[in-house]
């Protein structure tokens, strides 16, 4: 998300109707990143999300992925229960999908992937970030993304525990590099990654050597 959690898109939504990732909450924006991974792998190569939330910007990339008519693995892994009050607001974005869910927003994710059409093209993880990165083998992963929790540990445990899981020339690339609303994210990237780089629009991402 770019915006800042103060001008957070409207949660009432978020248990609509949807048919397109477009149609799903979520502060997702920057899909020319996600095209990029599709025009740069192999066919076979497995991207994984850390953080999808409601499944905006997962849809979005099985979606590049139907529309270029190539074949990749498409993960995303999330708690499903939300990464509680963070940021400069201290603001709860993802409670009410979780309280809708008595405690999980699990079947709105899974609803909205199987509405877009995805439901054989995307693998959900309900699991916690960085327990989950232990079920991948190191090297494995072509692009992992992180958009979990913000606070400084959190991603520095999020890079720690994912960056060996990415394959030589691949990407870990994460959300939020913005120093005005999550200087969290800034810190953690430059002190664990400090050949990260700025990427699109307040993302950041490292190239594994
Ligand atoms: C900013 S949202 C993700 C938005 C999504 N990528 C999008 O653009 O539509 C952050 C998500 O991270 C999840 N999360 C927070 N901490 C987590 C953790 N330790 N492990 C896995 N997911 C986590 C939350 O449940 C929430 O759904």
């Amino acid at each position: 998300m770019v915006q800042s959690p103060q001008v957070s898109p409207p949660q009432s939504a978020f248990a609509d109707e949807v048919s397109s990732w477009s149609d799903i909450p979520g502060w997702f924006h920057w899909r020319e990143g996600q095209q990029e991974a599709v025009a740069t792998f192999p066919e076979g190569s497995t991207f994984v999300e850390v953080g999808s939330y409601l499944g905006r910007s997962l849809c979005s990339l099985a979606d590049v992925v139907q529309t270029a008519g190539r074949d990749f693995t498409v993960v995303g892994i999330d708690t499903c229960r939300g990464s509680g009050a963070e940021g400069r607001a201290n603001e709860n974005a993802h409670g009410p999908a979780v309280d809708h869910g008595g405690g999980t927003f699990a079947g709105l994710l899974h609803r909205n992937i199987v509405s877009c059409g995805f439901a054989d093209a995307v693998h959900v993880f309900i699991s916690s970030s960085p327990k989950a990165a232990d079920f991948f083998v190191d090297g494995s992963l072509a692009w992992v993304h992180l958009d979990a929790r913000h606070d400084y540990d959190s991603v520095v445990g999020d890079i720690e525990a994912w960056a060996p899981k990415v394959m030589s020339g691949g990407w870990l690339s994460g959300d939020d590099y913005d120093d005005r609303y999550w200087p969290g994210v800034v810190a953690a990237v430059g002190d664990t990654l400090p050949d990260a780089q700025a990427w699109l629009t307040a993302q950041w991402r490292w190239l594994k050597p």
